[in-house]
């Protein structure tokens, strides 16, 4: 797809060479939903209402079969974003050389706009877990992030982005909050962030913090991509399930990101208990309803400014 950039700070920590790293970040590609297996038949039939598609990388890390067939067919007709579970970028386990080289081939073979995972830990002493674990928000976790982040953009030979996970449990080592944390990790390491507005939502209750401090907290021009997801109310704690329509508050809390961060690519996620497509459809053009009217509410006061300013004659 087209390299289309535009201009952001250059981040120091950053090593030179990779494009996209440190000095810009990748265009809006719009309005997306995962590809799921359900759906394939439908999103190869025709047109959709949807702009782009993401995709489990590790679903694709296959040699051959059907659903590589699919992306690759998909991929000839919209931009597609490469979203990994599996990469424990905190982890202090080395980095597994063997899934960065099949994750690079993938992305080699469908050049995806980026390629995204989650600031998380997955893995330790080489037992993985299943889970998304939060790290701990230490100087010396952010260091290792890091230089993590770094090795991976050098393997990949281009940016990723990580993603903020919903969490349930906290680190009482803790030195900062997860999105000072995050935004050091993609100031030092140039990575692009991947703001999931219901996980900020979800980790916000669960965790009582102000999730529009979270917002203010991160840098705009690091902002690559939304998710936006449902989730459950189990009573005491909210649960990122991913099986339900976007909530209302966190519809209102994307509309004070498109605020702040502009209209960067935002994705649907529906994972379980998936519907038909033309309800993703609905739901994702529910989203690009709702951004459009917040960016032209946003520019109305400038307009009004700007045409109320007294001309000097
Ligand atoms: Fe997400």
């Amino acid at each position: 797809m087209s390299a289309r950039t535009t201009a952001a700070g250059s981040p120091d920590g950053v090593r030179p060479g990779i494009p996209g790293v440190g000095g810009s970040r990748p265009a809006g590609l719009g309005h997306g939903v995962g590809l799921r297996r359900d759906h394939f038949e439908r999103v190869l039939s025709g047109p959709t209402r949807i702009d782009w598609f993401e995709v489990i990388s590790e679903n694709f890390m296959v040699d051959g079969g059907r659903p590589l067939d699919v992306l690759t067919k998909v991929r000839g007709n919209y931009p597609v974003v490469l979203h990994g579970v599996s990469l424990s970028i905190g982890s202090t386990d080395p980095l597994d050389e063997e899934y960065l080289g099949r994750l690079g081939d993938l992305a080699r073979r469908v050049e995806p706009a980026w390629v995204s995972d989650h600031l998380c830990w997955t893995s330790i002493g080489g037992h993985h877990a299943h889970d998304l674990l939060p790290l701990p928000y230490t100087s010396e976790a952010l260091d290792n992030v890091v230089a993590r982040v770094a090795r991976v953009q050098e393997w990949l030979g281009r940016p990723i982005a990580l993603e903020n996970v919903s969490s349930y449990v906290a680190h009482r080592s803790s030195e900062m909050t997860e999105w000072e944390f995050l935004a050091e990790v993609a100031r030092r390491s140039g990575c692009g962030i991947l703001l999931d507005v219901n996980n900020i939502y979800v980790s916000a209750r669960n965790h009582r913090f102000d999730p529009r401090a979270y917002l203010a907290g991160i840098p705009p021009a690091a902002v690559w991509q939304f998710h936006l997801a449902g989730h459950s109310d189990k009573g005491s704690f909210l649960l990122d399930t991913h099986d339900h329509p976007v909530a209302d508050a966190v519809w209102d809390l994307y509309r004070d990101a498109v605020r702040r961060f502009g209209p960067a690519s935002t994705l649907i996620e529906w994972d379980d208990r998936i519907p038909p497509f033309e309800r993703l459809e609905e739901e994702s053009e529910r989203a690009r309803a709702l951004k459009d009217a917040t960016l032209a509410e946003s520019a109305a006061p400038a307009r009004d400014a700007a045409a109320s300013t007294p001309v000097a004659r």
